[in-house]
């Protein structure tokens, strides 16, 4: 196979896995990789960003896009969900890092948690810092987050590690809200 062979596929590859990961969404909302496909350089930038729309994910509900290859929770949080992230103390927390690299050096309250002020939103990467297992969520584990049945770890409702072997917080990836719908990650 020529270098040029190789090439196309690949990028077909990851064209096949972006759309795959649309279809997890139900119809939510869709993934838009930033490819130009007459541009063979655009598939480094295709695995380093791309655009979610978010305007489908209803309150209480979850997105979940792959993003360079692991799974990337986007949550739509409740009133009561943000309130009881707000009112943890810090001394309950076991790793007090915000873990937010568009917060850096900040602690882990839960408005560090989250994208800009955007305080609905939780967008993190869905891989418990334990040993890696994808977390579940839908208000799962003893404090209404986010339960990794793998070895036991419960994350509350900002992605905070509280109970379990996971040493941190779920990992906030590089993120940024371009418009009220649309998030770009990386
Ligand atoms: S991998 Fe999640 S608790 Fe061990």
């Amino acid at each position: 196979m020529s270098q040029a062979e190789d090439h196309d596929g690949t990028r077909r590859d990851f064209l096949f896995y972006a759309t795959a990961g649309t279809a997890t969404v139900a119809g939510a909302a869709g993934v838009w990789p930033l490819v130009n496909q007459m541009n063979p350089a655009a598939d480094v930038r295709a695995l380093s960003s791309i655009q979610v729309d978010v305007s489908g994910v209803e309150v209480g509900t979850q997105l979940t896009v792959k993003y360079l290859g692991k799974p990337v929770f986007i949550r739509r949080r409740t009133q009561a969900e943000i309130d009881a992230a707000k009112a943890v103390p810090m001394s309950d927390l076991i790793d007090t890092g915000s873990e937010n690299p568009n917060k850096p050096d900040t602690d882990a309250s839960d408005i560090n948690r989250v994208i800009g002020d955007r305080e609905e939103w939780l967008v993190m990467i869905g891989v418990c810092t334990h040993l890696g297992c994808i977390p579940i969520g839908n208000e799962s584990g003893d404090f209404g987050g986010w339960f990794c049945p793998c070895h036991g770890s419960h994350y509350d409702t900002a992605g905070r590690i509280r109970k379990g072997p996971a040493p941190k917080n779920l990992i906030i990836p590089v993120a940024e809200f371009l418009d009220d719908t649309t998030v770009k990650l990386g």
